[in-house]
């Protein structure tokens, strides 16, 4: 029997219903998925994913002022009154350990809320691409779900979905079905990987991919608002073995035990 193998490489593209039954794995590289999981890798009990400012600041009221975190962004900024941005390495263990995080994003958290029906929903970045893998191989019917940038596509997201759809294409020795948008992120990934293995005479980068990051289209974005340093920290592949699973029924995000 196939499995099924589909990317989608923005959030209307799935139909929810069509992800009923399946794992679906939602990618926002720059910057909310990987903001997650380092939150989550920093020792936050839960993340809880808001589409609206408003809705996130309702459930921040029902917490006690010690056990919460408001983080999230608009336009790429710290929304006001928010304790964090969207910055992934503003989540250290001093600040969110044993808390839970109030999070809204423009894309990312509203890509986790348009999954509400797959059966199961875990969180997708480059720095935690081998542990997703491992976690979702074998898995009848797989939909990797690409935030975008503001309902454009964005390379980020489908070289990340190039990349998972290559490694469980592998493992898997070919048996997965791909739609035609896993075939042209797989293409965008092999293309990528040409391009970070491809001898050059400029200085090193501590994170190759980051060279690749910084022209897409959420790439070009941090790179005009100062954030250079959070396409590093989103392009340092593997760098945990953690995934983050959302539970629709309790509204949380929790680490896979
Ligand atoms: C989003 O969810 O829209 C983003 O992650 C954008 C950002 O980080 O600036």
């Amino acid at each position: 029997m196939p499995l099924y193998l589909n990317v989608y490489a923005l959030p209307k593209f799935a139909d929810p219903d069509a992800l009923a039954g399946g794992t679906a794995v939602v990618i926002d590289v720059l910057r909310a998925s990987t903001a997650i999981i380092y939150a989550l890798q920093a020792g936050a009990k839960t993340v809880i994913p808001c589409g609206e400012i408003e809705e996130a600041l309702r459930i921040a009221a029902g917490f006690s002022p010690d056990e919460k975190i408001l983080g999230g962004e608009r336009g790429g900024l710290p929304i006001e009154g928010f304790d964090l941005g969207n910055s992934p390495e503003e989540y250290t263990p001093e600040r969110v350990r044993g808390k839970t995080v109030v999070f809204t994003t423009t894309n990312g958290t509203r890509a986790l809320l348009h999954v509400t029906r797959a059966r199961q929903i875990v969180l997708g970045a480059f720095v935690n691409a081998t542990a997703v893998v491992q976690h979702i191989f074998g898995q009848e019917e797989v939909h990797l779900l690409c935030a975008g940038t503001d309902g454009q596509p964005t390379d980020e997201d489908s070289m990340l979905a190039g990349m998972l759809a290559e490694k469980l294409q592998r493992r898997g020795g070919g048996q997965y079905k791909l739609n035609d948008q896993a075939i042209a992120a797989c293409e965008l990934w092999r293309h990528t990987l040409e391009i970070i293995q491809a001898p050059t005479t400029e200085p090193p980068e501590p994170e190759p991919l980051a060279k690749i990051l910084r022209h897409s289209l959420g790439g070009k974005n941090l790179v005009s608002l100062g954030l250079d340093r959070d396409i590093l920290a989103a392009a340092r592949i593997d760098r945990f073995a953690i995934v983050p699973k959302f539970d629709p029924e309790t509204s949380c995000v929790q680490v896979v035990k």
